[in-house]
């Protein structure tokens, strides 16, 4: 990507869900996961995936490298700091890819510089040089970032981003990364580098903001209209503390008010709602009801007065509709007389394409619901199916679970676990049914890992619902997120554990001493 092959009002539209989103304390994922999410994101018509930063980890490293693998449109990104070892990490976990792209940076606010680099101004920019220049080595496709961009001082942020432009750097990202600036002063900081750069018109200008005062998605936008021509945001907002831009507000704020903000971007708008359920799901970062764009309630009409005026005329409550974020009311009901050709095409429908063995054990499972539920909605479908896909490939399986509970003590599990194929079975008590059937996983399963979080959340509305567990695990500073479904809660929570627990085992498989976050 060149900044003179652009069109001038499009927007560039760069995804760090997996590298920034994924440092959101809490919300790590497997390589699986990080390769669905990738899948999905490339069907959007995200331009650029930052799809980890290699150094950090094997984890990091491998997801940037299997990304590159896979990822057929998009440029594939990896993020360096400005030493040599970083950028040959970066390039080295980007060799498979048909467009790569090192992002490089550096801090250049005088508060990072002096704390937290420990380094003078001078040898900084001397830094931005040699980073720049020898990430060029690998690639022509090298974005630069004076991180803490808005609280650099602007005659030191123009000469530093001139140098790292006649180093070769293609793209500017300015990032407000502690989320500080308000949107005027954002949109005026990059019009104060168009204005004063002298090479600016060689790269195309970046935002990276963080919603530490809610202003993210504002300050982009902001500038974007000042000239920047690439927004870098996640799904859901995901990312550091408050999270950076959302993707599905950017994106949905240009289509919606192309009249204030005349941009395009290459994003097919209707996979927004997939997108966001399954970052939700990976992460085990539910979002909230009243989230813009993506939350259940974003659609919704309570008020008499509202569901009048959509009943005569969906525009008077409505700036967008439903169906353009992808929620579509399926013409398919699913119910307990469906058969596996309904099914099938319903799995087609919401997006999934499994093998033959995948679509017989899931269509198993749809049917022993059907028994137990009167309606199947799509939600239903899209949890049992991602529960049976995710806890196919654990090594330690779920077989049965009998809870004796109530107000009187004491509160039993009775669990069957298979290890490897090998029958396991023990009774535990608890603080709870709950309590009681994490202890019996924990009695088969000795492990020091702490619970983190425990949610449930209904899948759709009645008693008969299916509940949808996550359940978070940490161990040593490593966590992961587990899920389980079924019309049994606790069921549910023991498959969620169950399914945390493989992935730590996986994880601790993998993992290097001294990680670190950008
Ligand atoms: O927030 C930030 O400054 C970053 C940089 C690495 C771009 O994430
Ligand atoms: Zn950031």
């Amino acid at each position: 990507m060149n900044a003179s092959k652009n069109k001038p009002d499009k927007v560039v539209i760069f995804d760090t869900t997996l590298r920034d989103g994924e440092q959101s304390p809490g919300a790590s994922m497997n390589l699986e996961e990080k390769l669905g999410i990738a899948e999905l994101l490339e069907e959007m018509g995200v331009d650029v995936i930052e799809a980890g930063f290699p150094i950090a980890s094997v984890g990091d490293f491998e997801a940037v490298n299997e990304v590159a693998k896979l990822a057929k449109g998009p440029i594939v990104c990896g993020l360096a700091r400005s030493a040599r070892g970083d950028i040959d990490r970066a390039a080295e976990a980007l060799k498979p890819a048909q467009q790569s792209r090192i992002h490089t940076f550096i801090s250049t606010s005088p508060l990072h510089m002096k704390f937290k680099l420990r380094m003078e101004p001078e040898e900084v920019y001397q830094a931005v040089i040699d980073s720049v220049s020898y990430a060029r080595q690998f690639t022509d496709n090298v974005e630069w970032s004076p991180e803490d961009g808005s609280r650099t001082e602007h005659d030191f942020l123009c000469r530093t981003v001139e140098a790292a432009i006649k180093a070769g750097a293609l793209t500017i990202n300015i990032p407000d990364t502690v989320g500080y600036a308000v949107p005027e002063e954002f949109g005026s900081l990059i019009a104060m580098l168009k204005n004063r750069v002298p090479n600016i018109d060689k790269a195309i200008i970046s935002t990276h903001c963080h919603n530490d005062l809610g202003l993210a998605v504002a300050n982009s936008l902001s500038g974007v209209s000042a000239g920047a021509r690439q927004i870098e945001c996640t799904i859901n907002g995901l990312g550091e503390r408050a999270g950076n831009a959302a993707l599905e507000e950017i994106v949905m704020a240009l289509r919606t008010r192309s009249d204030m903000l005349p941009f395009t971007t290459g994003i097919e708008t209707t996979h927004i709602s997939r997108a966001s359920r399954m970052v939700a799901s990976v992460t085990g970062f539910a979002v909230q009801p009243n989230k813009a764009i993506v939350g259940a309630n974003a659609f919704a009409h309570e008020s008499g007065i509202h569901q009048d005026g959509m009943l005569k005329n969906a525009q008077t409550y409505e700036i967008m509709t439903p169906e353009s974020v992808g929620l579509t009311q399926s013409k398919l009901v699913m119910g307990k007389h469906s058969g596996r050709h309904a099914f099938r095409v319903k799995l087609e429908e919401l997006g999934y394409e499994l093998g033959e063995n995948a679509i017989q054990d899931a269509f198993l499972r749809f049917k022993s619901l059907a028994d137990k539920k009167k309606d199947v909605y799509d939600e239903d479908i899209v949890a049992l199916v991602d529960d049976e896909v995710q806890s196919k490939k654990d090594s330690i399986q779920f077989a049965s679970l009998r809870v004796i509970c109530g107000s009187e003590d004491p509160q039993t599990a009775t669990l069957a676990l298979t290890i490897d194929g090998a029958l396991h079975q023990v009774t535990a008590k608890g603080d709870g049914p709950v309590d009681a059937t994490f202890n019996a996983i924990t009695e088969i399963i000795q492990h020091n890992a702490r619970l983190r979080l425990y949610q449930v959340h209904a899948v759709t509305e009645g008693t008969d619902a299916q509940a949808e567990v996550s359940v978070r695990l940490e161990e040593n500073g490593k966590s992961v997120v587990g899920r389980g479904a079924d019309t049994d809660t606790l069921v549910a929570s023991a498959r969620a554990y169950l399914n945390a627990l493989n992935k730590l085992i996986e994880k601790r498989e993998k993992t290097l001493p001294g990680a670190l976050s950008a």
